[in-house]
């Protein structure tokens, strides 16, 4: 193993396996300084590197960074070209340490969209990083929550259509099985940077239980403290799925007889 010693920080509670991050805020970054909006995601890099570094170092199982949406191929010609121009050069120029911090890393969404020369690299890295033993790092790319279901509601349908799947079994977890990474367990805690409070069509189906993370600094400025500080909020968070907390019992009276 390439990483000395895995060192999970003692906050307290839960340590959350799985974390998504949807990285916002870049072109705000850039703009309050005075400089134009890329230059806030070529500074996003930055963060991308120490997140994913950290997290690793951590023992996080999982991280899913919302890399690319659907809907930003509506963003101006110029921006969506330096964004895939950052993608073709950080796929290359992180393998070093990708391979130091044991990280395994792919792609999750309609891939097919990317230009060629960045879907060689993806596949590249991927390869490169598949027998790594460490954290599993995402990039959602091409990604959106609504198509990921509509994807794997059509496979679902073929599989209907040609006899293997009875309508009768299809269950939430039957639904799963055809997402673009099935294997990969929920996340338990979804951040976002910049202060909005939306999901933005990431992770519609993954995001039921999560628990969100609201940080107000643009994502050029979220680093490791930030980080620490999204991962102590967690260690204070009750989760009941809906239920009731397991380790507080209902009073006596209370008890259905
Ligand atoms: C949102 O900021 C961010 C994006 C649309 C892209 C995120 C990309 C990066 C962090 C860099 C590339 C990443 C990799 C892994 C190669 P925004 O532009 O919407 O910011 P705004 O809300 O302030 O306009």
């Amino acid at each position: 193993m390439a990483i000395e010693e895995i060192r999970r920080p003692d906050l307290g509670g839960p340590f959350p396996e799985h974390i998504a991050i949807i990285m916002d805020g870049n072109g705000r970054w850039a703009q309050e300084r005075g400089m134009r909006r890329v230059f806030g995601h070529r500074e996003g890099i930055g963060s991308v590197r120490e997140i994913t570094t950290e997290s690793a170092r951590m023992g996080v199982k999982s991280l899913t960074l919302y890399a690319f949406s659907v809907e930003n191929w509506k963003r101006p010609r110029v921006e969506v070209r330096y964004l895939m121009r950052l993608l073709r050069r950080y796929l290359v120029d992180e393998r070093p340490t990708l391979m130091k911090n044991d990280v395994r890393l792919r792609g999750i969404g309609r891939l097919d969209d990317l230009p060629t020369e960045a879907r060689r690299v993806l596949r590249e890295t991927e390869e490169l990083t598949a027998a790594n033993p460490g954290m599993c790092l995402r990039l959602a790319l091409s990604y959106g929550g609504r198509t990921e279901i509509a994807d794997a509601v059509k496979r679902l349908a073929e599989d209907v259509e040609r006899g293997e799947l009875a309508v009768a079994d299809i269950g939430d977890e039957t639904l799963r099985r055809y997402l673009y990474d099935p294997e990969t367990p929920d996340p338990d805690l979804l951040i976002r940077t910049a202060g909005e409070m939306r999901l933005s069509n990431f992770l519609l189906w993954q995001a039921s239980y999560s628990e969100i993370y609201v940080a107000s600094k643009c994502w050029p400025e979220f680093r490791k403290q930030e980080l620490l500080e999204a991962l102590s909020d967690y260690a204070r968070r009750v989760r009941k799925y809906g239920g009731l907390v397991a380790d507080r019992p209902s009073p006596p009276e209370r008890v259905a007889k």
